[in-house]
């Protein structure tokens, strides 16, 4: 290829960052476009509701939609908030007359999930003691089965969306993982770690399981 496009749009929010890939980009001179910016349409209540986000907009007397926005132009990111609501419309233009501190910028970054998705499916909360991981991963794993209707739908989506080939296959993989574990007699600890993609410890110190096709439980 040797045309470099001026412009490259991708999901961005602060579940899903992209932070390896955003300066990538704009080092090379294309300017990056941040999509769902505030988790999509009919699915934006978990990020405008994030207490991290929350308590860093009533700091500066502004909305949690307004600190998103600002966050994005922050890091240099166009962002296209989507709105049929005329006060929102105005509110998402008045991002110029505060500033994020640095502080508050990596606590935002801080929140990146690498989730993915309309709705952000693929994330829940679970208590289960970090000292028996072991314990964590059945759990959240057994959660996952119990919901294998609802994340079934949104790894069908993903799989079908994905824009790489890997995304695609994991998503897929896994949907054979939800598959197959209905066909077993018993629980079979060995079977579910097949789902596994690793676990990491979160910022603020809980555990997350994070399955192959990036659905992600804290725990
Ligand atoms: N290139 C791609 O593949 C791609 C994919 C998806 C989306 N997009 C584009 O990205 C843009 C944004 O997508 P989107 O609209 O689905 O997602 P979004 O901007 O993340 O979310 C829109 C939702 O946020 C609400 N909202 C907007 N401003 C708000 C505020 N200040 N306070 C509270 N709620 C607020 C809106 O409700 P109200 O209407 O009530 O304000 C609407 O429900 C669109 O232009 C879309 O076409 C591109």
């Amino acid at each position: 290829m040797n045309i470099t496009p001026a412009l490259v749009q991708n999901e961005i929010h602060p579940y899903y960052q992209e932070n390896d890939v955003i300066p990538f980009i704009q080092e090379k001179g294309i300017v990056v476009q941040g999509w769902y910016p505030l988790g999509g349409r009919g699915h934006t209540a978990e990020l405008l509701g994030d207490e991290t986000i929350k308590g860093i907009a009533a700091a500066h007397g502004v909305s949690s939609a307004q600190v998103i926005l600002r966050w994005n132009l922050q890091k240099g990111v166009v962002v296209i908030p989507g709105s049929s609501n005329p006060d929102h419309i105005k509110e998402n233009t008045e991002l110029y007359h505060f500033t994020l501190t640095e502080d508050e910028m990596n606590r935002i970054n801080a929140l990146d999930r690498k989730a993915k998705g309309e709705g952000l499916p693929f994330c829940a909360q679970i208590k289960i003691p970090l000292d028996a991981p072991e314990k964590a991963f059945v759990r959240a794993w057994n959660l996952v089965v119990s919901k294998k209707l609802q994340y079934g739908a949104a790894l069908r989506r993903r799989a079908e969306t994905a824009g790489d080939a890997l995304t695609s296959y994991r998503a897929r993989e896994m949907l054979r993982l939800l598959d197959e574990v209905g066909k077993l007699a018993a629980f079979n600890y060995y079977f579910s770690l097949k789902a596994l993609d690793h676990m990491e410890l979160t910022p603020d110190g809980k555990l997350a399981v994070v399955f192959l096709s990036g659905i992600r439980l804290t725990i």
